[in-house]
């Protein structure tokens, strides 16, 4: 090749090579800072992931942890290796409203709602937590995982709690003296049937100590002495009336077995009542549960109202059942304060195909619509200091939709009366 053509071509080729190399630099910095600025974003996305005090999860497809922050290793008492890399069920706490052992299920839940749920800690306690999860998917809409956030309740639950009881105890005491009566009142009878039963053993000591005389004189065949005596007997035996006598013991000693019955059982209901129901749901006759709250706040109602029970074959429910108890007692007591004079409560228990179902209606006052918006907001109450805390209906609603998933309805019309509906979620207790 001619020298001159080959250097010419050989300046073309270095000047091709030099725009190459140009390029290639021009990319690899490109790529270099590209790279800088991905591990700037994983930083900034670790340090939200670190910082943030909600527990986030993050599992893939299978339920399997991948991404566990610090919040939820704290809360639970696990080492970040304990958990990376185990199945999400090892949180689940079983019977909660949301399994965590489902992948389904945990990928169908609405984003939006927020359910009160527990996570099981390492040394096996349960936590409770707002929990809310969505799925994530790939480009191809495939299931990719699920994002659990869960919010620390523990705090909130104590003193909710804390709340809850000092409610009850309140309204408790507006109850107190009313449930002294109930106490009282067959307290009285039974005192005062204790009071005939002495005179009568009195009485009936008299014969038996002639029945002994008796008794020794027919030993000592003292036959006339006898005689005196089984006339005496005779002669007792009709001024105490015996046969009046005997019926009347055997009445009133069943008068004060049914008297002393009653007041067991308000004391027992009391207890039962005052007593903080925490720790699990247990599956409670809701029926048993409306008489034995009847039994406290009797007393409010009887002289007003006539109570219409329409109990229903309903199964048992799975809740806390003091808690629920509260919730017809803060109905009752309220369906008692709106009777002004004379009224009825209706009471009806029944089944719809997801809810057990209570109902309490009164023929009271009702309330206008501006109370009516109200009644659920904690300390908004119409009635005079010391009458009510203005606490009982959100706590019944707390307790009712929050705690149990349920549904506390109202309607009310004025000078015709006021309906509240509690709806439970029915839950089969066959295993
Ligand atoms: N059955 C009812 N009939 C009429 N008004 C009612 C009834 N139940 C509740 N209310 C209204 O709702 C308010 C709030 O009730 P609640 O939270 O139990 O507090 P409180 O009874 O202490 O006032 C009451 O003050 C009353 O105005
Ligand atoms: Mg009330």
């Amino acid at each position: 090749m001619d020298p001159v053509v080959a250097d010419k071509r050989l300046t073309r080729y270095k000047t091709k090579l030099d725009a190459v190399e140009k390029i290639l630099e021009d990319k690899s910095r490109e790529l270099f800072l590209a790279n800088q600025e991905e591990q700037k974003a994983n930083a900034y996305l670790q340090n939200i992931i670190r910082s943030m005090q909600s527990c986030l999860i993050v599992t893939d497809a299978q339920c399997t942890i991948q991404v566990v922050n610090q919040a939820t290793l704290e809360l639970l008492g696990y080492e970040l290796q304990d958990i990376e890399g185990k199945s999400l069920s090892i949180l689940n706490v079983e019977g909660d409203s949301i399994d965590l052992t489902n992948i389904e299920a945990l990928s169908s839940i609405d984003t939006l709602v927020r359910q009160e749920i527990k996570y099981r800690a390492k040394n096996g306690e349960k936590v409770p937590v707002l929990f809310s999860s969505s799925a994530m998917y790939d480009a191809e809409d495939q299931l990719n995982g699920i994002v659990c956030v869960a919010l620390d309740l523990s705090t909130y639950k104590m003193l909710e709690n804390q709340l809850l009881q000092s409610e009850k105890m309140a309204s408790i005491g507006q109850l107190a003296a009313g449930v002294a009566h109930e106490i009282n009142n067959p307290m009285g009878f039974i005192f005062s049937n204790l009071g005939t039963l002495s005179e009568y053993v009195e009485d009936i000591l008299v014969l038996l100590e002639t029945y002994k005389s008796l008794e020794e004189s027919v030993a000592k065949s003292d036959l006339e002495n006898a005689q005196a005596q089984l006339t005496k007997l005779k002669q007792t035996k009709k001024e105490l009336d015996l046969g009046y006598l005997l019926g009347d013991i055997k009445e009133l000693i069943e008068e004060s077995h049914e008297g002393a019955n009653r007041v067991r059982k308000i004391v027992l209901n009391l207890k039962e009542f005052s007593h903080s129901g925490q720790g699990d749901k247990t599956f409670a006759n809701i029926n048993a549960g409306l008489d034995s709250t009847i039994n406290i706040v009797w007393n409010e109602l009887k002289y007003k109202v006539t109570l219409d029970k329409d109990y229903g074959d309903i199964p048992e429910v799975l809740c806390h059942a003091q808690e629920i108890n509260q919730v017809f007692m803060n109905l009752l007591v309220n369906a008692g304060h709106a009777i002004k004079e004379q009224g009825e409560i209706k009471i009806r228990t029944y089944e719809e195909e997801n809810y057990i179902c209570v109902s309490i209606a009164d023929s009271g006052e009702g309330m206008p619509p501006d109370v009516q918006r109200r009644i659920f907001e904690p300390f908004f109450t119409t009635k005079k200091i010391g009458e009510g805390t203005g606490l009982g209906l959100s706590m019944s609603y707390q307790i009712v939709a929050d705690k149990h998933g349920g549904e506390l309805q109202v309607e009310s019309e004025i000078d015709v009366g006021t309906v509240f509906i509690m709806k439970l979620p029915k839950v089969s207790n066959e295993i």
